[in-house]
């Protein structure tokens, strides 16, 4: 996520009419291969101890993109020194630490101070245009929802272990990782949310090859949920690193009373709407190729045709982020919104735990 968002941040600025910054500093562990980085995406400096840069008054905005285990720590105490956050998904491992970064949040709110997290995939035009269409009655009343991620980058037994497979530094496995974004598109497309879940997890290969000899995976390889919403529809989310031959499917079909959507990131350009008030006859799937000025974003880019990438939508985040620190708006989406989804995460592990059985969702 490092070279993704600074990426963006040089694209920014260079695509979009947003108001002026540097990239002043960027931040890891390890100090050649930081500098190398540094000077690679475009940074000024790097430094390897994240609270000496927080505490420097010439820093104005921290984009986390760590593990999810430091999100909260460097989120809460970014906002603490008045810097804006923009923080990567999930928001945080735990509901504990998501409450926290909420209640950071709001109080920076208070002091003009902005937060925002890194939910992509809303910026990817073709869902940002769905989410138009479906706000906009084109497909009546929603009834149901599939929404999968899917990628197979573990699909081998032998791969290694990473932080991503211990629970202590990633929280859960597919399911926050990718099942967040999921459950994110779901309550982003409908403009609703979740009240109730059952759900399921479960991992293939147990053990894998660690750095001092085999290591338990502590987390889950893939992740089923069907989800209730408040308007009465009903979705199921279904992720995983295991679905051989699938690398980077966020698959996502929606049906309503008029009309339905599908979308597949691994064809990020392309939209498919079935209009039931066409004629019988002349009824089917329509591809819109979302390439036109007139769709989400585009209008900065290339002329008809001349297709996006997975990266743009970072960029176009990163726009969001400024205009709206720029203009002293709350940008979207929230930290809450962020604890929304790991509210419907807590609940699938929960749910998992006991058999599949009902959870609820404390309404907020
Ligand atoms: N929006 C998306 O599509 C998307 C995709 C992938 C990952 N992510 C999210 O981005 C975050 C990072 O994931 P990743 O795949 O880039 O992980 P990664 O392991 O590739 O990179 C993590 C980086 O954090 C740095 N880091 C770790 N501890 C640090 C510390 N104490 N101080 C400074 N730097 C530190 C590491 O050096 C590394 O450069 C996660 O929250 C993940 O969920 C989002």
């Amino acid at each position: 996520m490092g070279k993704a968002h600074s990426n963006a941040w040089r694209n920014a600025g260079a695509f979009f009419d947003v108001p002026a910054f540097t990239q002043k500093v960027l931040v890891g562990r390890d100090a050649a291969a930081v500098a190398a980085a540094a000077a690679r995406y475009g940074w000024a400096e790097s430094a390897t101890d994240w609270r000496e840069v927080i505490a420097r008054d010439d820093i104005d905005i921290v984009d986390i993109c760590a593990p999810g285990a430091l999100h909260a720590e460097i989120a809460v105490a970014a906002l603490a020194a008045g810097k804006h956050v923009l923080v990567e998904k999930p928001l945080a491992n735990s509901l504990g630490e998501a409450n926290a970064m909420v209640a950071a949040a709001q109080q920076a709110r208070d002091r003009g101070v902005r937060s925002m997290v890194g939910f992509t995939y809303r910026r990817v035009p073709a869902l940002a245009l769905a989410r138009s269409l479906i706000g906009g009655g084109k497909l009546g009343v929603i009834r149901h929802v599939r929404a999968a991620y899917l990628q197979d980058w573990l699909t081998d037994d032998g791969s290694p272990m990473t932080w991503r497979l211990r629970r202590e530094s990633a929280g859960s496995g597919a399911l926050g990782d990718i099942a967040s974004h999921a459950i994110d598109q779901v309550q982003f497309l409908l403009g609703d949310s979740v009240t109730e879940v059952s759900g399921r997890l479960h991992t293939f290969v147990t053990e894998r090859p660690g750095p001092h000899g085999p290591e338990a995976v502590t987390v889950d390889d893939a992740a089923w949920a069907t989800l209730s919403l408040a308007g009465g529809a009903v979705a199921s989310v279904e992720v995983s690193r295991m679905a051989l031959g699938r690398k980077n499917a966020l698959q996502i079909e929606v049906f309503g009373s008029k009309g339905s959507l599908r979308f597949d990131l691994e064809n990020p350009n392309e939209l498919y709407f079935f209009d039931g008030m066409d004629p019988i006859k002349e009824q089917g799937f329509r591809r819109i190729l979302v390439t036109e000025p007139e769709h989400p974003y585009v209008a900065a880019w290339w002329p008809q045709g001349h297709v996006l990438g997975w990266e743009n939508s970072f960029t176009h985040e990163i726009r969001d982020f400024l205009l709206a620190v720029g203009s002293g708006t709350d940008p979207s989406p929230s930290f809450e919104d962020g604890l929304a989804v790991q509210r419907v995460l807590a609940a699938i592990e929960e749910s998992a735990a006991a058999k599949s059985s009902l959870i609820q969702l404390a309404q907020r």
